[in-house]
């Protein structure tokens, strides 16, 4: 049996969903027990509201891919959004979400992986160079390093980079940070608090108070690109959102929708990258051979392709890590950092042999399915070699069938490639640069709000390699 990392194992089975509840308004683990990891389906009625959870590998399928005009998003979540994202893509549906998505999809076009390569190795060589400055303090006093900050910080940096062109550092970035810390803490309750029935237009002034600063900031930066002189532009991704037209209407993003796509941009782009390699540094943190491994990966990488191997990592470079990826992908299966999706029925259906009325709140949730004991062998442990080319058949299977980190079908998240590339760049050039260690008076405390993210940081010793 391997050694399993962190995770808050889920609580005995309880009919009482308002105690189910009430431990939701902390993380919204509180609502599942451990029963939910063995079930195909589970469904229950709760003040006339039909709830199910679904994790059988077909059933989730009709409703993300093969039905999913027939499970929209759930209301809820457009609600718990709003303040912050407006009508941005990430909750709205229908031909308001599809002509959305053409536009976005052409802007990712435009911005292509390789293009965006130097603002990612820009903001990861500012990482590094703080890590250091840290590091040398800290060894003298003996501190471990909070590795949850610096994975929130480069992953902020990136994004800023690849979208504004401009760099998020100090000051500013705090007071960004605490802002949405604060909306995801009251974010979690107010999803709770609604199924309580509490009304909307009060947990929504509730939310805006600290959605109000991350968007003024944002909408600043925007203005200041629309106001400017057209041979001032940078080819970055937000010249890439108002360059974008849709090919079936000819129309473009609005101001107002300019705004409300680059706060899904930068919330989807930094908060769910953040969460997975704060996860990935304590994993490499807590199994040494793993990173060792890694390590003998990305040097042989590196003295095999033409250049000093002193060099950064590169976009080519990148490509050749099996390794590395098979542990982000491990690390994204232990821990999606969007541990729910939540949809509605919009007709009387079955799934998966069980009735689901019209519109019941159907949520299907990676942190089940990708723990569930009925796919994965050791569903708990960290194993990346699952997610090698040469793994077992039964692996690639659930690979393939019970691993939706980034969501399925015409939903899927479109920055999936954007977050692999950042975070192979960022473990890479970690772990030429350190030797990772457990912090041992510390352990995650993981709470699942809007994101996944540990309440206490995550902490490591970083020795400096030479
Ligand atoms: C490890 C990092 C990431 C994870 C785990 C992740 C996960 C997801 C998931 C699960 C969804 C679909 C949610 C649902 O179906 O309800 C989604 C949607 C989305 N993601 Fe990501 N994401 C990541 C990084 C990014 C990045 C880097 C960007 C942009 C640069 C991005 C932009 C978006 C957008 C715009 C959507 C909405 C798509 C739509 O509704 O059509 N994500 N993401």
């Amino acid at each position: 049996m391997t050694q399993e990392p962190v995770y808050p194992p889920p609580e005995p089975y309880t009919p009482n969903f308002l105690r189910r509840i009430r431990r939701g308004l902390y993380s919204w683990f509180g609502l599942l027990n451990e029963w939910d990891f063995r079930i195909p389906v589970g469904a229950l009625r709760f003040m006339g509201l039909n709830l199910l959870l679904v994790n059988e590998p077909a059933a989730v399928r009709q409703v993300m891919v093969s039905e999913v005009e027939a499970f929209p998003k759930h209301p809820y979540m457009l609600w718990i959004l709003e303040p912050l994202i407006g009508r941005g893509i990430f909750a709205v549906n229908g031909e308001e979400w599809a002509q959305q998505r053409r536009l976005l999809d052409q802007a990712f076009q435009m911005a292509q992986l390789q293009r965006v390569m130097p603002q990612m190795a820009a903001a990861c060589q500012a990482s590094l160079a703080r890590l250091e400055a840290q590091v040398a303090g800290d060894l003298v006093a003996g501190r471990s390093v909070d590795a949850d900050a610096e994975m929130t910080l480069v992953t902020a940096d990136v994004i800023v980079r690849t979208i504004l062109s401009r760099s998020l550092e100090g000051a500013e970035a705090e007071a960004i940070f605490a802002a949405f810390t604060r909306y995801q803490k009251r974010a979690g309750r107010a999803l709770m608090l609604r199924l309580l029935r509490l009304p909307r237009r009060r947990l929504q002034g509730y939310l805006a108070r600290d959605a109000a600063p991350i968007r003024a900031w944002l909408a600043a930066a925007i203005d200041a690109r629309l106001n400017a002189p057209a041979a001032h532009t940078p080819g970055d991704l937000l010249a890439a959102l108002i360059e974008a037209r849709d090919p079936e209407t000819g129309a473009c993003f609005s101001r107002e929708q300019l705004l409300d796509q680059v706060c899904v941009l930068f919330l989807a782009g930094h908060e769910t990258s953040a969460s997975a390699l704060g996860m990935a540094v304590y994993l490499l943190g807590c199994f040494p051979e793993v990173q060792q491994r890694l390590r003998a990966e990305v040097l042989e990488v590196l003295g095999s392709r033409a250049g000093a191997p002193d060099r950064p990592l590169g976009f080519e470079d990148l490509r050749q890590l099996s390794y590395g990826a098979a542990i982000f992908n491990e690390t994204l299966r232990l821990y999606p950092p969007l541990s729910f999706f939540s949809r509605e029925s919009q007709a009387n259906t079955e799934l998966a042999g069980s009735r689901c009325p019209m519109r019941a709140l159907v949520t299907i949730s990676p942190w089940v399915i990708q723990r569930h004991e009925q796919h994965w062998s050791e569903p708990n442990a960290f194993r990346p070699e699952r997610f090698l080319s040469d793994a077992n058949a039964d692996d690639r299977r659930w690979a393939r069938d019970a691993f939706l980190p980034y969501g399925l079908g015409p939903r899927k998240c479109p920055g999936a490639a954007f977050a692999q590339q950042e975070a192979l760049l960022v473990l890479a050039e970690l772990v030429r640069r350190f030797e990772v260690l457990p912090d041992p008076e510390h352990e995650p405390e993981l709470v699942a709000r809007l994101t996944l993210r540990s309440r206490n940081g995550i902490r490591v010793r970083l020795r400096a390699r030479s």
